[in-house]
């Protein structure tokens, strides 16, 4: 039996196993050069007065002939080139390839998640059509639609959503996610639809234009970018990474972290597989992208212009911006799969803005991430021999007006834990309004500060699971922090 490493390691693969990874030969510019040469000869002798045995207009249209050849093998050879190899492309070739026809990981159980390899759940597509048909009045009736799908499915284990259904079950699913406390604008969520892209590059290519367009400036858009769906016959493409940005995690000699310590395992992973860190390491490198396709995972160096960040000063203690810490901008969970009506989609990045405690709390706070608590209450001159002082409570609130003091000042969306949570309770009234329930999980919803100063504390929730959702499965979640092991065997 292979181990993993062995199944992943670059070094242990044959090259003569995988004719993909072979250069090409260049003949492209070499034929076109010399069509180009051919034709700018030809029309020289011409001019030059050599009366060819052919008449002067057969010449002509050869020469013109030879040249649309010379610049259309041109132009194919640039674009295959510019596609071939890809500029974000972290080495030059995969990680592994899969052996036999590919299959994706086997199927789970649990809601929604009965779908590879086994076919779409008739019930689950019907119930969705329900209730698209239903909140949506000017599609019509439900019927018909149904049973062209039902009829689709017994054809091809599976059916495709229109663009309005895709739309609206990827706004259905975070309406019903239940640990999202900002789901108030759940309507405003813009859909990219990329369900026919499929290979790695082009889906890593597109996951960096996500970005930039969700930042927008700063002015940070909800966005979702849905690529292709996993089908009985082909797995969908996967991202291994828990959000597109994420930080590397430096494991040093003496057992400390220098970086996000969550990332540790996953950093050494790339690191063996060829992602080189930048020449200065630094506490906020970020991490390459790892699109997994049929072919084998990949890695994707994110350009810079996809990655914005906020460099982190407190309103009144100046030495704070000495700290370096920086966050970026845009949130965009990629490791979770959306269902819709029983058609999983593995790959579906989506992003809101940030809630500050998820910074400021959580990332910069807790004692397993970047454990900043101590060092600002040892910089405020806190009594931290004495946990009755409430030091920790102290700095950690410091810590979280800079957080939104920097955002705020540089332009960028970011929300309070108060704003958010009284936001939320507009939202709970309106769905009850609309004659829906929301579920809702206590233990996510609640922000990890000051609990109690917050509406959303003082009350419980439906907790039960609807779909379309985001699921959390959890092998993705285990390669989001391992670096493996590949979903599609
Ligand atoms: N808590 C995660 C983080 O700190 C982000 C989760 C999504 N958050 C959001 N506001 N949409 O990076």
């Amino acid at each position: 039996m292979t181990t993993q490493h062995e199944q992943l390691c670059p070094a242990h693969s044959d090259p003569a196993e995988k004719p993909e990874t072979r250069r090409r030969r260049p003949a492209g510019p070499v034929v076109a050069a010399f069509a180009l040469v051919a034709s700018g000869a030809l029309v020289g002798v011409l001019e030059a007065g050599w009366d060819p045995p052919t008449s002067h207009l057969t010449a002509m249209g050869l020469a013109l002939a030879l040249l649309c050849v010379g610049v259309l093998v041109g132009v194919r050879h640039l674009l295959v080139v510019q596609t071939g190899r890809h500029p974000h492309l972290v080495g030059d070739r995969w990680w592994g390839t899969a052996r036999s026809a590919p299959r994706p990981a086997p199927a789970r159980t649990g809601p929604g998640r009965g779908h590879a390899g086994t076919g779409v759940d008739r019930t689950a597509a019907a119930e969705f059509l329900e209730l698209f048909h239903a909140e949506n009045p000017q599609a019509g009736p439900a019927r018909p639609r149904i049973d062209a799908v039902l009829r689709e499915i017994d054809r091809t284990g599976t059916y495709r959503h229109t663009p309005e259904e895709l739309t609206f079950g990827a706004r259905v699913a975070w309406r019903n996610n239940a640990r999202c406390i900002g789901r108030l604008y759940w309507q405003s969520l813009q859909v990219r639809d990329l369900r026919t892209v499929t290979d790695a590059a082009s889906v890593a290519e597109h996951c960096f234009e996500h970005l930039r367009s969700a930042n927008s400036g700063g002015r940070i858009r909800p966005m979702i970018s849905v690529f292709a769906p996993d089908t009985p016959t082909r797995p969908a493409p996967r991202i291994w990474n828990e959000q597109l940005i994420r930080y590397a995690g430096y494991e040093l000699p003496d057992g400390s972290v220098l970086g996000d310590p969550r990332y540790r395992d996953f950093t050494s992973r790339m690191i063996r597989h060829g992602w080189q860190p930048p020449e200065q390491r630094g506490a906020f490198d970020v991490l390459p992208l790892v699109v997994e396709t049929v072919e084998g995972p990949r890695m994707f160096q994110l350009p810079e212009s996809a990655v914005h960040e906020v460099p982190l000063e407190h309103p009144e203690l100046s030495w704070f911006a000495d700290l370096g810490m920086r966050w970026h901008a845009v949130p965009v969970i990629s490791n979770n799969r959306l269902v819709i009506g029983g058609v999983s989609y593995p790959a579906a990045p989506f992003n809101g803005w940030y809630m500050g405690t998820e910074i400021g709390a959580r990332n910069l706070g807790d004692s397993d991430r970047y454990d900043l608590v101590p060092e600002v209450a040892e910089r405020m001159g806190l009594d931290t021999s004495d946990e009755a002082s409430l030091w920790r409570d102290q700095a950690l609130v410091e810590i979280n007006r800079a957080v939104l003091h920097s955002f705020n000042a540089n332009g960028v969306t970011i929300t309070d834990h108060h704003t958010e949570s009284r936001r939320f309770l507009t939202h709970l009234e309106r769905e009850e309004r609309a004659g829906r329930r929301c579920p809702a999980d206590w233990s996510w919803i609640v922000p990890p500060m000051s609990g109690s100063q917050t509406p959303v504390f003082h009350r419980y929730y439906d907790a039960e699971d609807r779909e379309p959702n985001f699921f959390a499965d959890d092998e993705a979640a285990r390669r989001a922090l391992q670096g493996g092991p590949p979903a599609i065997r």
